[in-house]
């Protein structure tokens, strides 16, 4: 017994000591709808194998990280506004950021007024305010198969029920539109769709698709949430028109700085309808504030500069490098009957093997020969297709793709 025991009455002790009671926590039934993501859990295993050549993550390429630059921006902010930059900051955002991505948008004869942007901790925060403004329990979200896992997730917390709308090589099929919205018994509260080089397919909408899609969902009165975090990642520069800026009062849009930038930084934002913002900034209050103010600060003091002309053509090349070595290498070493796509942008390319073949049995003896993907099962809403891979080549590099595709190649042939 220490000193300081003796010196304590009992009661003394009695308050000091930890009480362990076992008391029932109720999870809420938003609570329960929440379902982990495949990627996590190949992340988690892939921790264990350091040296295994990974197409899983969606990361971007790390060299592409502007370290340096970032670094004197928030050694300016820091110097010049040190006070204000750490202190608390509006909800709705750093006001001469918000004006830089007005002005971005404000293009094929559409006006975007600052106070149509929200500025949020990555799209993936968008993503789950637009849950919390749009959607009452058992909604239906109209979604293109397969789709992005973290939009499945965010919304499924806020009781959304998926309705899948067909989609090919060319991505969502605008005619399929009106079927998918009949088949729903539910109130369809929007389509959630990622026109270019959509994660997990790397598709992308013509612009014929684009027009047809629009005219399509105002026809029907379904909104549209337009997802673009890849769309400044064409691989050849191309400029795509947005949804947003074919119908801005139909479609809300979510842009990223996760791809172009740095992903740590968790710096997003929404364009929304004048008539949403005030809402959709509440619901942010809520949430968190506000977003990072000196992050904030920071990164409009690198794009005031005009760094994006000169860092994306960068982008692009080195993303344009990689995944044509990834097209080369499935031409060479996949079996007859798989299928794919070159993507025109973006990270990803998307592979369809042969019927018989399950890609979740397949990860197995892959991460056994160092090799990681994603099997494309669990980007569907409804009725997956076992059959389908998602392979990243942003961070790997040339000679690790040649290595792993020749690595999954043996393995596939074998399984023939
Ligand atoms: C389609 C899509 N939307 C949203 C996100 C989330 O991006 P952020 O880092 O901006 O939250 C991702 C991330 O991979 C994505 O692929």
């Amino acid at each position: 017994m220490s000193t300081l025991d003796t010196a304590m009455t009992k009661e003394e002790r009695a308050m000091s000591e930890t009480r362990t009671r076992v008391v029932p926590w109720v999870i809420s039934h938003r609570g329960q709808a929440s379902s982990g993501s495949v990627i996590r859990e190949i992340t988690k295993r892939l921790q264990r194998l350091p040296d295994a050549i990974s197409f899983a993550g969606g990361l971007p390429a790390p060299e592409t990280f502007p370290v340096d630059a970032i670094r004197e921006c928030f050694d300016t902010v820091l110097r010049r506004e040190g006070k204000r930059a750490l202190q608390y900051g509006p909800s709705d955002g750093y006001p001469p950021l918000r004006a830089w991505i007005a002005e971005t948008m404000s293009v094929d004869g559409v006006h975007v007024s600052p106070d149509q942007v929200l500025i949020v901790s990555g799209s993936q925060q968008g993503l789950e305010l637009l849950g919390t403004l749009l959607l009452n329990e058992g909604d239906a979200v109209l979604v293109e198969t397969p789709t992005y896992v973290g939009a499945l997730q965010a919304l499924a917390l806020h009781g959304a029920q998926f309705v899948s709308v067909r989609s090919d090589e060319g991505g969502l099929i605008p005619s399929a539109l009106a079927e998918a919205a009949q088949n729903s018994t539910r109130r369809n509260a929007f389509l959630y769709t990622i026109p270019s080089f959509q994660n997990p397919t790397g598709n992308t909408l013509s612009e014929q698709r684009r027009i047809d899609l629009v005219d399509e969902a105002a026809r029907l009165g379904l909104p549209i949430i337009e997802d673009d975090p890849y769309g400044w990642l064409d691989h050849q520069g191309t400029r795509r028109r947005t949804l947003h800026s074919l119908n801005p009062e139909g479609v809300v849009f979510l842009g990223s700085f996760s791809k172009i930038l740095s992903p740590g930084i968790r710096l997003g934002y929404v364009v929304v309808p004048a008539t949403l913002s005030a809402r959709l900034e509440r619901i942010k209050q809520a949430a968190d504030l506000h977003t990072s103010m000196i992050t904030q600060m920071a990164i409009y003091e690198l794009l005031k500069t005009g760094f994006l002309d000169s860092h994306l053509p960068v982008l692009r090349q080195l993303y344009r490098r990689k995944c044509d070595a990834m097209i080369q290498a499935l031409g060479v070493h996949f079996p007859a009957g798989a299928t794919w796509c070159r993507p025109e942008g973006g990270m990803f390319v998307w592979v369809t093997l042969p019927e018989h073949l399950d890609a979740t049995a397949l990860l197995e003896d892959a991460l056994d020969a160092g090799v990681a993907f994603v099997p494309g099962s669990g980007f569907y809403a409804n009725a997956p297709r076992v059959n389908t891979m998602r392979l990243s080549f942003a961070t790997v590099s040339v000679e690790q793709i040649e290595t792993g595709i020749e690595r999954l190649g043996r393995l596939l042939a074998a399984k023939r």
